[in-house]
C-alpha cells in the first residue's frame, strides 16, 4: 500500500546514465511509487548547460544549473556527474542536509570513499553505489549484504567493458589495437578521457571499491597495482590464441596469508586466461566477476558492464531502497567496520607466468636460459620454441612457469634481459584463473 508520502528526488547530471534515470523516474513513476512506498518526485536535474544535446529529451522546466539550491530540501540526491569536484562537495552537502545519496561515481568513491562514508555514518544517512561497479550487474549489494556473513578469499574478473570490447575485437576478428580502439571510440564505449579505460584507471577504481567491501578494509586507488592494455599488440593476442589462451584485462582482489600474517593484494592487469575458462567467453562490453568465498564457494556475476540504460537499472534499485529507508526512518546501514588489513606489494603475489624471449637460434642457448630461470627459483612448466618472424637466425622461446612469487619472476626476467643469450624480452604475461 502506498503511504502517499512524497519524496523529493534531486538528480545531479544528465549524461548517458542520468538522462535514462530521469526518463525512468518520470515514465515509470506509479510503478516505482508502489515499490518505494512513496511518490518519487523528480524535483529537478542539475546540469552544466541546459541547452546541451542529450540522449533523451527531458522536460526543460526540470533542468537547472543551480545544483546547490536543488539539493536543499531533497530527500534523495542522485549524483551522476562523475569526477571528483563538484561531485564530492554536492554529496557532502546532501548528507549534511539530511538526504540519502545514490551515486555511480567510482572515481570519487575510490579516492574519497572514507570521507563520504564517515560523513554518512555520522549523519545517519545512507550512500548507495550499485552503479559504480559493473553497471547493471548486482555486485555491491551481494558483497555488502548477502555475503556479509562469509569470508571472501578472492574476487577476480572483468570490470571494464570498453577494454574488454577492444581485446575481444582483436582476439575474434584479428584487428590491430588501433583499429579496435577506433571502433570502440565510434560506438561511444570509451570514457571521455580514454586513458581512464586503456590504462586501467577505471578498472582500478572499481577494484578498490570491491576490495574495500570484500575485505572490510579501506582500499583506495593508490593501493591498487595498475597496468593497462596499452602495450597489448595483435602479435601478443595471436601468440596467446595459439597457446590456448585469450588476453583479458582483469581486476584481482585477493587475501594473502604469508606465515600467518594477513594482507590483501588488489591489482589490475592484462592476463592470459585459458580459452576453456568462463571468463574467455565474456565478449564485447560485458563484465563478469567471480567471487570465491569460504562458505559459499565460487560465485559468478555476469552481464552488461556499461551502458546508460543498464546502469540506470542499478541506480533506480538504489533509489527505491533509499526511499524505503527514508520512510522507515532510523539510521542508514553504513559500511562494515574496518579491519585495516595492509596492502601487499605486487612482488608478494603468486601466480603463473608466460615469458616470451627472442634469442639467437644457436646451440646452448636454451640450456643457459634454463639455468638462469632455475637459479631464480622459478620452476618451468612448459617451453616452446619457434623461428622468429622478425629476424633470421633468431628464435622465440616461450616459457610457461609454475606458480612463482612475482618478485622472483621479475628478478629472473631482469637477469634474462641482461644475459648475452637473450636479444629481447618480447613479453611477460601473468596467467590467471588456474
Ligand atoms: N568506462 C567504463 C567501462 C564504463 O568501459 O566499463 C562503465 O563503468
Amino acid at each position: 500500500m502506498i503511504d502517499h508520502r512524497r519524496l523529493r528526488v534531486a538528480l545531479l547530471g544528465a549524461g548517458s546514465v542520468g538522462a535514462q534515470v530521469a526518463n525512468l523516474l518520470l515514465t515509470q513513476a506509479s510503478e516505482l511509487a508502489e515499490r518505494a512506498g512513496a511518490d518519487l518526485e523528480l524535483a529537478g536535474i542539475a546540469v552544466r548547460d541546459v541547452d546541451a544535446p542529450r540522449d533523451i529529451d527531458l522536460p526543460r522546466d526540470l533542468l537547472t544549473t543551480d545544483a546547490e539550491s536543488l539539493i536543499v530540501g531533497a530527500d534523495i540526491v542522485i549524483e551522476l556527474m562523475g569526477g571528483i569536484e563538484p561531485a564530492r562537495t554536492h554529496i557532502l552537502a546532501a548528507l549534511n542536509s539530511g538526504a540519502d545519496v545514490v551515486t555511480g561515481n567510482k572515481a570519487l568513491l575510490a579516492t574519497h570513499g572514507a570521507e563520504i562514508f564517515d560523513a554518512a555514518d555520522q549523519l545517519g544517512a545512507s550512500v548507495s553505489y550499485e552503479a559504480a561497479v559493473a553497471a547493471a550487474i548486482p555486485i555491491i549489494r551481494p558483497l555488502k549484504d548477502s555475503l556479509a556473513g562469509d569470508r571472501i578469499r578472492r574476487i577476480f574478473g572483468i570490470v571494464n567493458g570498453s577494454t574488454n570490447f577492444i581485446l575481444d575485437k582483436m582476439d575474434r576478428e584479428g584487428l590491430s589495437a588501433a583499429e579496435a580502439q577506433r571502433i570502440a571510440t565510434e560506438l561511444g564505449y570509451l570514457e571521455a578521457d580514454p586513458t581512464l579505460d586503456l590504462e586501467g584507471y577505471d578498472a582500478a577504481q572499481k577494484a578498490a571499491i570491491l576490495a574495500s567491501l570484500a575485505f572490510h578494509t579501506h582500499v583506495s586507488l593508490d593501493d591498487v597495482h595498475r597496468e593497462g592494455i596499452e602495450n597489448i599488440t595483435a602479435d601478443m593476442i595471436d601468440g596467446a590464441r595459439r597457446a590456448g589462451f585469450t588476453i583479458k584485462l582483469l581486476a584481482v582482489c585477493e587475501r594473502l596469508d604469508e606465515d600467518g600474517a594477513e594482507a590483501i593484494s588488489v591489482r589490475v592487469y592484462p592476463a592470459l586466461i585459458s580459452r576453456d575458462h568462463p571468463l574467455a567467453s565474456v565478449h564485447g562490453g560485458n563484465n563478469a566477476v567471480f567471487v570465491e568465498a569460504q562458505a559459499a564457494g565460487d560465485l559468478m556475476f555476469y552481464g552488461a558492464g556499461a551502458g546508460g540504460l543498464q546502469t540506470a537499472s542499478a541506480v533506480l534499485g538504489d533509489v527505491v531502497s533509499a526511499a524505503r529507508r527514508h520512510i522507515a526512518g532510523g539510521v542508514g546501514v553504513g559500511e562494515s567496520p574496518r579491519q585495516s588489513l595492509p596492502t601487499a606489494s605486487i612482488g608478494r603475489i603468486h601466480t603463473r607466468y608466460q615469458v616470451t624471449l627472442e634469442v639467437a637460434d644457436e646451440p646452448g642457448v636454451l640450456a643457459r636460459i634454463a639455468g638462469i630461470v632455475s637459479e631464480g627459483g622459478v620452476s618451468v612448466a612448459t617451453v616452446e620454441q619457434s623461428p622468429s618472424s622478425d629476424a633470421q637466425g633468431r628464435a622465440h622461446i616461450v616459457i610457461g612457469t609454475h606458480r612463482a612469487r612475482e618478485q622472483a619472476l621479475s628478478d629472473t626476467v631482469a637477469r634474462l634481459a641482461a644475459s648475452d643469450v637473450v636479444e629481447r624480452v618480447v613479453s611477460v604475461l601473468r596467467v590467471e584463473g588456474e
